[in-house]
C-alpha cells in the first residue's frame, strides 16, 4: 500500500509518499521565503500553489512508483493558515479525484508524533512539539493525543523569528540565534512564563526588545530568551511525563533542531531515567512524508473521509481527533 500526503499549513510546502512499513520512498520540501518581513499567508499560498504540482511529480519520480500506484492521498486539513491549507486541500481532491483513490485530512500536530513513532525507537513518548506557529506538549490518554501544556499566545518559533527581525538578525532566526547565543554571558532578566501547565512568549519578547534598546548585546539577549524558553519547555515536559508516566519524549518542529534545547530536554530525561528522540531533520521538520504515514494508519484503521467533509480548518486541535489506529 502507497499513500502520497501533502503538507502545507505554513510556508512549508512538502509532497511525500510512504509504504504500509513506514518507508519514506519519496519527502519533497519547499519553503516560502519572504523578501522581508514574516510571512504573508497569501504569498505562502501562491508559493504552494506554484510548487505543488511540479512536487508531486518529482515525488513520483523520486519513489520509482507510478501514479497508478498510489492508493490513498493525504492533505493537512489543520492547524494552521487559511489559504496555505485551503491550497493544498484543493491540489489533494484534484488528485483524489483523479486518481480515483481515497481521501484523508490529517491533523498536522498529530503526525509529528506519529512520523516520530515510526522513525525512531519512541512507542509511547510524550511530544514537545516547538515550532513557528504551534508549542505543545501531547501523548497518548484515552484513546486521544491528549495536549498537556502548551503556549497561550504565540508559537516559539514565531517569537524568535519575531525577535529576529526585530534586533537585527532577519527572517528565519532560530539558527541566527542560536549561534549568537552561545556567545552570550549574562543572563538578562527575562520572565519566566509557565502559566500551570501552559506558557506564554509574546511578554518574553517585548522584555528582551526593552533590553536591546537599553543597549544590552544581541548575543546576551539571545542567550537569555533561550536560557528561559527552553527551561519552560523543559519544565512542562517533565511534569507531562511524571503526570502520565511515560519513559520517552520526542521532538517535533522546526525549533527543536536548536542544540541548546536538545540539550535541555535530553538533560532532564536522563535524569528521570526516560529517553530523548529526535527524528532525521527532513521528518521533524513540517513534510509531506508525517502526512503520508499519519493518513496511511487511518485508512487502515478504516477511516474514511468523503469528498465533501474534507474542509480545512484553521484551528483544528490536536484533541478533537479520536485516535482509532492505536
Ligand atoms: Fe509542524
Amino acid at each position: 500500500m502507497y499513500c502520497l500526503g501533502i503538507e502545507g499549513t505554513a510556508h512549508t510546502v512538502g509532497v511525500g509518499i510512504v509504504d504500509h512499513e513506514g518507508n519514506v520512498l519519496a519527502n519533497e520540501i519547499d519553503m516560502y521565503k519572504p523578501a522581508e518581513g514574516g510571512i504573508h499567508p497569501r504569498e505562502a499560498a501562491n508559493h504552494h500553489a506554484e510548487t505543488l504540482v511540479p512536487m508531486v511529480r518529482q515525488a513520483i519520480e523520486r519513489s520509482g512508483l507510478r501514479f497508478k500506484d498510489i492508493d490513498v492521498v493525504c492533505f493537512s486539513k489543520g492547524p494552521g493558515l487559511g489559504p496555505c491549507l485551503r491550497t493544498v486541500a484543493t491540489g489533494a481532491r484534484a488528485l483524489s479525484l483523479s486518481l480515483k483513490v481515497p481521501i484523508i485530512g490529517v491533523n498536522h500536530c498529530i503526525s509529528h508524533l506519529e512520523i516520530g513513532r515510526i522513525k525512531t525507537p519512541a512507542k509511547d513518548p510524550v511530544l514537545l512539539y516547538a515550532s513557528g506557529g504551534n508549542t505543545q506538549v501531547i501523548a497518548f490518554a484515552n484513546g486521544r493525543y491528549r495536549i498537556f501544556g502548551e503556549t497561550l499566545d504565540i508559537g516559539i518559533g514565531n517569537m524568535l523569528d519575531k525577535l529576529g527581525r526585530e534586533i537585527g538578525l532577519g527572517y528565519y532566526a532560530g539558527p541566527k540565534i542560536e549561534k549568537a547565543a552561545a556567545q552570550g554571558k549574562k543572563l538578562l532578566n527575562i520572565p519566566y512564563s509557565v502559566k500551570g501547565m501552559d506558557l506564554a512568549f509574546s511578554g518574553i519578547l517585548t522584555a528582551a526588545v526593552a533590553h536591546r534598546n537599553k543597549g544590552e548585546s544581541i548575543e546576551d539577549i539571545c542567550y537569555s530568551v533561550q536560557e528561559t524558553c527552553f527551561a519552560m519547555l523543559t519544565e512542562v515536559t517533565e511534569r507531562a511525563m511524571a503526570h502520565v508516566e511515560k519513559d520517552g519524549v520526542l521532538l517535533g518542529g522546526g525549533v527543536v533542531q536548536n542544540k541548546r534545547l536538545q540539550g535541555m530536554v535530553k538533560e532532564m530525561a536522563e535524569a528521570r531515567g526516560a529517553v530523548m528522540y529526535v527524528p532525521d531533520r527532513t521528518l521533524c521538520m513540517d513534510n509531506g512524508a508525517m502526512i503520508a504515514w499519519t493518513g496511511l494508519l487511518m485508512h487502515r484503521a478504516g477511516i474514511r473521509h468523503p469528498l465533501n467533509t474534507t474542509v480545512v480548518d484553521q484551528r483544528f486541535r490536536t484533541d478533537q481527533v479520536e485516535v482509532t489506529w492505536r
